[in-house]
């Protein structure tokens, strides 16, 4: 019997930009069927705390269905066999990064992208250092070799944001659209 929950994993690493996991997180949340599923490094509780506020992580653990401990690499989301639509690393950390692009798949985080390359799912990683060193590019381009989709979150200005959040909402829009979910395109498309 197939499920009809449309699991995502959202995996949540130690680069600046915190705020655009939980906006993520919001909006996959409020997709119908959707199933999503947490795994935040020890770096991004900080990079939480610190650009968030001292309650980001338990905001964030609250809005999704499922969280699974860093360091639990028996979880669900660590086996290919548990079927999920795609992941979202949001910020991806150049630490992350590299561990995905190596296949070191050391902590769950890790092992969950592994797991979505492998299994030939989607895997959007908003990749976020400047400026970048070639081992950083170098690593993009592994995992683009692999299949994975690098979204650096970039602020786009055609769509004229006049605040942070603007930006954020068109970010987090643009990353959820690359999952090719039904119900969806969220982000607002360009007319000329
Ligand atoms: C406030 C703060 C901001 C950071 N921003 C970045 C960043 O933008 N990109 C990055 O690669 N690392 C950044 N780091 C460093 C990572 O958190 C660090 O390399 C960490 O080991 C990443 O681990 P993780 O990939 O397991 O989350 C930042 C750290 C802090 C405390």
């Amino acid at each position: 019997m197939s499920d009809p929950k449309k699991r995502v994993v959202l995996g949540v690493s130690g680069a600046s930009g915190a705020a655009i996991a939980l906006r993520i997180g919001k909006l996959l949340t409020d997709v119908p069927d959707v199933e999503l599923h947490l795994v935040v490094s020890q770096a991004a509780t900080r990079t939480l705390e610190h650009e968030v506020g001292p309650d980001a992580l338990v905001r964030l653990i609250d809005l999704c269905h499922h969280h699974h401990a860093i360091e639990d690499i028996g979880a669900s989301i660590a086996s290919g066999s548990f079927r999920t639509v795609g992941m979202i690393v949001a910020p991806c950390s150049m630490r992350t990064l590299a561990g995905i692009a190596s296949g070191l798949a050391d902590n769950l985080l890790i092992r969950a992208a592994d797991v979505q390359l492998k299994e030939r799912r989607p895997l959007i990683l908003l990749t976020r250092e400047t400026p970048l060193h070639l081992g950083h590019l170098r690593n993009m381009v592994s995992v683009t070799e692999m299949g994975a989709t690098v979204m650096p979150p970039v602020p786009a200005f055609y769509h004229r944001p006049e605040t942070i959040a603007d930006i954020i909402e068109h970010i987090a829009r643009r990353a959820i659209d690359l999952l090719r979910l039904e119900a969806l395109p969220l982000a607002k498309e360009w007319q000329g």
